[in-house]
C-alpha cells in the first residue's frame, strides 16, 4: 500500500484571411463578457439574454479568473445568440453564432475549477475526488443555511431531494420513483441483502477482491445456508475479456444474486453489465451493481442493464461530497422493507403538523430507502451541484477527456517497461499498471512521493485515476517519476 492511499466553449469556425491575419470580432452592440480560463480567453455575447447559455455563464463566473464585461447594451439582439471565440497566444478566431454549443463543445482541462496547487500531480480520484469550487460553494451555502433555521421551510426537507432525484434519473436513465438517496454503498447493499429471498445452497456470485462494502452483507446472507462464489481474475493477456467470460459462466440456475462493480476498483477492469444482466434474468438471479468508481464517466443505463440495484457513492468520479449517494432500485425492491423507519419516508410526512398521525404507508416509489441525511442542507446541495456540473460538462465529454489522459499516461508507462492494460479493457478514468520485474517498489513509492505524484500503489500494482483537471504537465511528471526507477 502506498503512503498516499487512505490518506469552448465553442463553435469555432476559423476565419483566417489569405494573408494569414485572423479576423477580429465585429463590434458588438449587446452585452459582452470576456474571461480567461487557463490559457484560453473566452468571450460570449448575450450572456444575460433570454435563451443564452447558462452553463457558459457559470463557467465564466466560476473560473476564478478575471471576467470583465465589455461592450454596450445599446440594442440587444432580437433573440439571444451566443458568440464564442477562443484566443490563444494573443491570436484569436471567433465562432459563428448559428452553431449550437451542445454539438460543438469539446471539454478542455478544468483545472481552474479546482484548488489543486501546480506542484501536485493528482492521479488518484479513485481514492477521493477533489471537490471543484462550484460544488464546494454550493456546500458552503447549504451549511450557512443552518445558521438561520427560521428560513428553512418544511418543503426544504423534500424539494431539494426531488431535484437531485431528477438529475440522477437523467444521468442513469431511470424514473425518479426508482431512485433512493442513500448514505453509502454499504447501506444500499444492506437494503438488498435484507430483501432478497434466498434458499439454502443457492449461490451469491461476486468478483475477487471486490470493494468490502459490497462483500460483508453478502457474507451475512450466506450465513443463512447460501454460499459465496468468488470469480477470480485470470492472469495473462485479454484479462478483462476472460474475466467477463468466467463471470458469465459462473451464473446458473442455482444463483440467487450476482453483485459486481461497473469497473474493478483496484484496476478499472470493465465488466459487461448488459451481458451479466441478461444472464441474471435468464436464471432469475438478482443483479446488483456498484458504480462508485465510474459514475458520471462511463455510461450507465438502468433500463438497459436490468439491474435490481445500481448504487453509487459519488465522492470519487462524480466529485461530490462524502456521505450522500444514490441507488436505483428495480421492481423487486418496490415493496421491500427499509433498514430504518424514518418519519420522513412515510406517506404525508410533508405536513409537519400531523406527524403523530402515524402512517402505515411509505412515501411513493423507493423513497422509503432514503437516508435522513438527504435533508442535510450542505450534502444535498453538493450532490445536486455535482450532478449539475456533470450535466454541464456532459458525461461523454468527461469520458473522452479522461480516456485521452489515460491513453497518454498508459503510453508513458508502456515506454518505461510497465505492464499495461489493453485498449477498451479498463474504465476511461481508471487503470492499473505493473512495474517491470525487479523494480524496487520502495524506491518507486519514494520517487512518486518526492515528485508529489499521487496514485495508489497496492502490492506490485499501481492504480492510476486521472480526471478533468489533469493536463500535459501531469503526464510529463508522471512519466519522469516512474521512468526514473526500475
Ligand atoms: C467500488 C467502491 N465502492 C464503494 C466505495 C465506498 O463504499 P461506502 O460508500 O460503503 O463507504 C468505494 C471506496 O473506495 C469503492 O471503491
Amino acid at each position: 500500500m502506498s503512503g498516499y492511499e487512505e490518506q469552448d466553449a465553442g463553435a469555432q469556425q476559423q476565419t483566417a484571411q489569405p494573408d494569414g491575419k485572423q479576423d477580429r470580432p465585429a463590434q458588438s452592440t449587446s452585452p459582452f463578457m470576456l474571461g480567461f480560463i487557463g490559457t484560453n480567453a473566452i468571450g460570449c455575447r448575450g450572456v444575460d439574454q433570454p435563451g443564452s447559455d447558462p452553463s457558459l455563464k457559470m463557467m465564466l463566473q466560476t473560473s476564478g479568473q478575471p471576467v470583465l464585461a465589455i461592450g454596450s447594451a445599446q440594442s440587444a439582439p432580437p433573440a439571444a445568440r451566443l458568440f464564442v471565440f477562443l484566443a490563444q497566444r494573443n491570436q484569436y478566431s471567433w465562432g459563428a453564432p448559428s452553431i449550437r454549443r451542445e454539438t460543438a463543445m469539446t471539454l478542455t482541462c478544468q483545472r481552474h475549477l479546482f484548488d489543486l496547487p501546480r506542484e501536485i500531480c493528482y492521479l488518484n480520484a479513485a481514492y477521493l475526488g477533489p471537490v471543484p469550487r462550484p460544488i464546494l460553494e454550493a456546500g458552503e451555502r447549504g451549511l450557512l443555511r443552518r445558521a438561520r433555521p427560521w428560513e428553512i421551510r418544511p418543503e426544504d426537507f423534500f424539494e431539494p431531494a426531488e431535484a437531485a432525484r431528477r438529475l440522477i434519473g437523467e444521468l442513469i436513465n431511470a424514473p425518479t420513483d426508482r431512485i433512493a438517496l442513500v448514505p453509502s454503498v454499504a447501506n444500499a447493499i444492506a437494503v438488498v441483502a435484507r430483501n432478497v429471498p434466498i434458499r439454502p445452497r443457492q449461490r451469491i456470485v461476486t468478483l475477487a477482491e471486490q470493494f468490502p462494502s459490497n462483500v460483508y452483507s453478502w457474507r451475512g446472507l450466506a450465513a443463512r445456508g447460501a454460499r459465496i462464489e468468488v470469480v477470480d481474475a485470470p492472469a495473462g493477456a485479454q484479462r478483462a475479456r476472460r474475466w467477463n467470460e468466467r463471470l458469465l459462466s459462473s451464473i446458473g440456475p442455482d444463483t440467487a444474486l450476482v453483485a459486481i462493480e461497473t469497473a474493478h476498483w483496484t484496476d478499472g477492469t470493465l465488466f459487461d453489465l448488459g451481458a451479466v444482466g441478461r444472464r441474471c434474468r435468464e436464471v432469475g438471479a438478482w443483479f446488483v451493481v456498484d458504480a462508485t468508481q465510474t459514475i458520471g464517466i462511463e455510461p450507465l443505463d438502468a433500463g438497459a442493464v436490468h439491474a435490481d440495484a445500481l448504487i453509487a457513492h459519488p465522492y470519487k468520479s462524480l466529485l461530490a461530497g462524502y456521505g450522500l449517494g444514490f441507488a436505483y432500485f428495480g421492481d423487486r425492491l418496490a415493496d421491500g422493507s427499509p433498514l430504518e423507519e424514518s418519519w420522513m419516508m412515510r406517506r404525508g410526512s410533508e405536513d409537519f403538523s400531523r406527524l403523530i398521525d402515524y402512517q402505515d404507508g411509505y412515501a411513493p416509489g423507493v423513497r422509503r430507502y432514503d437516508a435522513g441525511a438527504r435533508a442535510n442542507t450542505s450534502l444535498i446541495a453538493m450532490l445536486t451541484a455535482a450532478l449539475e456540473l456533470s450535466r454541464q460538462w456532459q458525461a461523454p465529454q468527461v469520458r473522452r477527456y479522461c480516456a485521452e489522459m489515460s491513453a497518454r499516461l498508459i503510453e508513458c508507462a508502456r515506454s518505461a517497461g510497465y505492464e499495461v492494460p489493453a485498449d477498451g479493457e479498463h474504465a476511461a478514468n481508471l487503470f492499473g499498471i505493473r512495474p517491470p520485474r525487479g523494480t524496487n517498489l520502495d524506491a518507486l513509492r519514494g520517487a512518486l512521493q518526492v515528485a508529489r505524484v499521487h496514485v495508489s500503489v497496492r502490492g506490485d500494482a499501481m492504480r492510476v485515476a486521472p480526471h478533468v483537471y489533469n493536463d500535459d504537465l501531469d503526464v510529463h511528471r508522471f512519466a519522469e517519476a516512474i521512468g526514473g526507477v526500475v
